[in-house]
């Protein structure tokens, strides 16, 4: 059988996941795993890279054998991952030095508050797009060599490697033959110059953090290395690889410059693609590499959500309010209109445009009939609210949003899709196939195998399953939207 499928890794921060596509872009199978948090001290999230190796190799096997193919069948592996997410391990045995430290860890706030009031933010920001935020890998790299004993001196020596998760993946994949990134991953972690796309000296210097500890940077389609014989069968060459938000902008085929996608998971994401200029946000986005395809970067503007799914989870695994996440949207239902009460979800500090990592959650505007209902709706009030913040900013930074393509587990929930374009005042478009993330990353891959001939063709795959007008009036979503920005103010940090 000629290999014409793509088998895509997507190792998210609750779930790792593989699923098999056909030539057509089809899924044909998938096999999922729950990642287990760790959570060692308040705003500290952790993960065993070990559970994230053995879930990755478990859901590829799967995957593989539910599609009823071997590995002659699969043209190529495409990986996407949780970003920002920070491994260091030992190069002789492939041990990881520590627990991976998660892009929603904070242990790094009072480091990333001394540089800024070094005043060296302007600086970071004009070189990776980013701002100074314990969210990017930098600083928790840094916490690595500092608190690990003996890990700086071994960095030094060069025995010590430094990836986020795919590069991690990767290296295990490849039994530790490559030592690699790409341009969207390194783009994350505050130490990559995304105007010369090079790891920026000066930068490294300031975190003092050793060059050698660093992969090298591949387009999102290229030469990754094949896996080893023993792990799926056969060798397997790996052809694609991107953060999971660019994965889902290329799989949401927002390939052109003006078209913005927002992904719904752990948190939420928004993607602008503005083509092969950098702009630089004056509204707290970040500028980041959507994809770099034969050596060509396109950028986006991003603005980060650290929590949207998450706050559902909460709702289910710490207030006890609901068995499953989808019980949600009928618990949100019954809220009595017109309630009043907001959430602020800073479980983790607010990400863009606040940039505040003290910032802490609050449930504002509680009455005597206040219920699980409208804590519910609330809790979802906050997603869209969010998205809002994102979609204002980049508004304000120029772009003209016509529609907003979502993605990820939550827009399955009808209402909530209305809600967010009543809250907007944007159409939200949701596709027929909402893994986008997976979807970018086997087309990353299929493109460099050849099975799809150009972005062009990637873009064709994309399908409308249902667009969600404004309904609201203004007046009404402006209100709205104004208690939310009260709400905000109530729990933003002095600082
Ligand atoms: O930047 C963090 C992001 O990549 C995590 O995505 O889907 O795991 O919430 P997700």
């Amino acid at each position: 059988m000629p290999a014409r499928h793509i088998l895509a890794i997507d190792q998210g921060t609750t779930s790792t996941r593989a699923i098999v596509f056909d030539a057509a872009a089809r899924a044909v199978a998938t096999s999922q795993r729950e990642l287990p948090q760790i959570y060692p001290a308040p705003g500290w999230v952790e993960h065993d890279p070990e559970e994230i190796w053995r879930a990755t190799v478990a859901v590829c096997r799967d995957a593989l054998a539910r599609a009823g193919l071997d590995a002659a069948a699969v043209a190529g592996i495409g990986i996407t991952n949780q970003r920002e997410t920070t491994i260091v391990w030992d190069r002789e045995t492939g041990a990881a030095v520590h627990n991976a430290i998660v892009w929603q860890d904070r242990r790094t706030a009072e480091r990333c508050a001394e540089l800024k009031a070094a005043e060296l933010e302007p600086e970071f920001r004009q070189r990776t797009g980013l701002v100074l935020d314990p969210y990017f890998s930098g600083t928790k790299l840094a916490w690595i060599l500092d608190n690990v004993p003996g890990a700086r001196a071994r960095a030094e020596a060069g025995t010590l490697a430094f990836g986020t998760v795919e590069s991690f993946l990767l290296w295990r994949l490849t039994g530790g033959r490559r030592h690699a990134s790409d341009a969207t991953n390194a783009a994350r972690t505050l130490l990559y110059n995304i105007n010369s796309q090079r790891w920026d000296l000066d930068l490294l210097r300031l975190l003092d953090i050793p060059h050698a500890l660093l992969p090298e940077v591949v387009d999102c389609a290229g030469d990754f290395g094949a896996t080893t014989a023993d792990l799926l069968g056969a060798p397997i060459p790996v052809l694609g690889m991107a953060g999971d938000q660019q994965a889902a902008t290329v799989g949401q085929a927002c390939l052109k410059p003006g078209m913005v996608k927002s992904t719904y998971g752990t948190g939420c994401f928004a993607l602008l693609n503005t083509g092969a200029t950098a702009v630089r946000s004056k509204h707290r986005l970040l500028t980041t590499i959507a994809y770099r395809l034969d050596g060509v970067a396109t950028y986006a503007l991003e603005g980060s959500i650290f929590v949207a799914g998450a706050a559902v989870q909460w709702l289910r695994d710490g207030l006890k309010l609901i068995n499953r996440s989808a019980d949600v949207e009928a618990l949100a239902g019954a809220a009595r209109p017109g309630h009043g009460v907001f959430m602020v979800p800073a479980f983790v500090g607010l990400g863009a445009p606040y940039w505040d990592p003290d910032a802490r959650g609050a449930l504002l505007g509680l009455t005597r009939d206040t219920g699980p209902a409208e804590i519910a709706q609330a809790a979802l009030d906050s997603v869209c609210y969010q998205t809002r913040d994102l979609i204002e900013a980049m508004k304000a930074d120029g772009a003209a949003i016509a529609a907003l393509r979502v993605d990820g587990g939550m827009v399955a929930n009808g209402p909530l899709m209305q809600r967010l374009a009543d809250t907007l005042g944007v159409a939200v478009e949701r596709p027929t196939v909402t893994e986008t993330t997976a979807l970018g990353a086997a087309l990353l891959a299929g493109l460099q195998a050849g099975l799809f001939p150009s972005l062009d063709s990637v873009a064709a795959t994309w399908q409308l399953d249902r667009a969600f007008a404004p309904r609201e009036d203004q007046a009404a979503r402006d209100q709205r939207y104004a208690g939310w920005q009260a709400a905000v103010k109530r729990v933003r940090s002095a600082g």
